[in-house]
């Protein structure tokens, strides 16, 4: 599937093995964990390493803590680790030790005493600069702790940072856990040679955000059905009205370039043919659907929010014939109930076609299926943001870069 050493490959028993994780979950306002799908999707990794008798050193990050201050230190609690070993203790049934350092002779000391089949947690990597900085020593200070090292981070694997890149030189053999290994399943592998007809549904806020993947799946996919803010720039584009809507002026000619590139790859590209558009973003406010051509566009002072009601009908019908469905960014401000129709109608869609293959692509996309009910009805969630974007653009990431080869194993 790829070239990279799996955590099947490695003898674990009685080693103490690293496990970079990626717990970066969303917290409320009382620090209490919104979602925790990235805890849940780690488990099968940490529980074969503790059926095979490791000692499981869970590397984490949560966050972006600023650094260097006495004041950022005191700011800083909030991002700590400690309440996320509480709710995987819980998930796992077993007691997971927390260390409130992740380097030096706190850590040392809490490993040390560490027997087979145990389970401990570091605390946050980025309380320390060298993180994100990815400084040799650091990432030496983080490798001497463990005789084995274990990549499950997705979610953070296109940072080169110390505990997902720089580490591995410092340790013997570095292996793709479980988790990673179904993202690239999905993302990578199934996405290269996708069943047809291929199609790519895309969304959110910036034309500029998906570029790459636009580039990247077209010679792969046979339609596009875009929506969400971006769709606005390429309506512009098309010299349609959009008032106030979100436009992106420096992306339009780009736009353009890449309507132009579909047509002569005879790829369909579809754009919204009406849209509900409100003069003021917020819940309760008064919405119109508004028909979307050259001689109907959007009227002064109003701005679209979500894809209107004819478009909803012309995507799930495409969404019925697909084999393949790549879903990434939302269609409309679904945070908003009387914004978050088009999302709905398309994730419906998607859950009601069960002969395709349906990868959504992390993110935004993702809280809107569980917020929907509808994840079990998919193939597959990415737990990864930007990472997931990275690696459908067909990039590198770092933190699965770094590991063993398999020719070197
Ligand atoms: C994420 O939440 O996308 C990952 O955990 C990476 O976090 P970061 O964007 O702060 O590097």
């Amino acid at each position: 599937m790829h070239s990279k050493l799996s955590l099947r490959d490695l003898s674990v028993g009685n080693q103490r093995v690293l496990v970079r994780v990626d717990f970066n979950v969303p917290l409320s306002e009382q620090g209490q964990i919104v979602d925790d799908t990235r805890i849940v999707e780690a488990l099968p990794t940490i529980r074969y390493l503790l059926e095979h008798d490791a000692k499981v050193i869970l590397l984490a990050h949560l966050g972006r803590p600023k650094t260097g201050t006495s004041q950022a230190l005191e700011t800083n609690k909030k991002y700590s680790l400690a309440p996320v070993a509480k709710h995987l203790e819980s998930l796992l049934g077993l007691p997971v030790q927390f260390s409130p350092e992740c380097i030096g002779p706190v850590a040392k000391s809490a490993i040390s005493s560490m027997k087979n089949g145990t389970i401990l947690l570091l605390e946050n990597v980025r309380f320390h600069q060298e993180e994100e900085s990815n400084d040799p020593s650091f990432a030496a200070a983080l490798g001497e702790l463990g005789d084995l090292y274990v990549n499950d981070a997705f979610g953070a694997a296109h940072r080169a940072h110390a505990s997902t890149a720089g580490i591995t030189r410092h340790i013997r053999q570095s292996a793709m856990g479980f988790l990673m290994e179904k993202e690239m399943k999905y993302l990578q592998v199934e996405l290269t040679t996708p069943e047809h007809p291929f199609l790519v549904i895309l969304g959110g806020s910036k034309v500029s955000d998906k570029i790459g993947v636009i580039k990247a799946l077209m010679t792969k996919a046979d339609t596009f059905l875009i929506g969400g803010a971006m769709a606005y720039t390429f309506l512009k584009a098309t010299g349609i009205e959009t008032a106030r809507s979100r436009v992106e002026v420096d992306k339009i000619d780009l736009a353009k370039e890449l309507l132009e590139e579909a047509r002569k790859q005879s790829i369909r590209f579809l754009l919204p043919i009406d849209c509900i558009a409100t003069q003021t973003i917020e819940p309760g406010v008064p919405t119109k659907n508004v028909t979307l051509s050259p001689l109907s566009g959007i009227s002064e002072g109003w701005e679209g929010v979500d894809i209107g009601l004819e478009t909803r009908l012309l995507y799930a019908q495409e969404i019925a014939h697909a084999k393949t469905i790549l879903w990434n960014g939302p269609v409309g401000i679904f945070e908003i109930p009387d914004f978050s129709g088009g999302t709905r109608a398309l994730a419906e869609a998607i859950a009601g076609n069960r002969n395709a293959l349906s990868i959504i692509g992390g993110g935004d996309s993702v809280t809107a299926v569980k917020q929907f009910g509808l994840a079990n009805l998919m193939s597959f969630l990415s737990t990864g943001g930007g990472a997931s974007l990275e690696l459908i653009e067909g990039k590198e990431l770092p933190g699965i870069a770094a590991l063993t080869d398999l020719r070197a194993f």
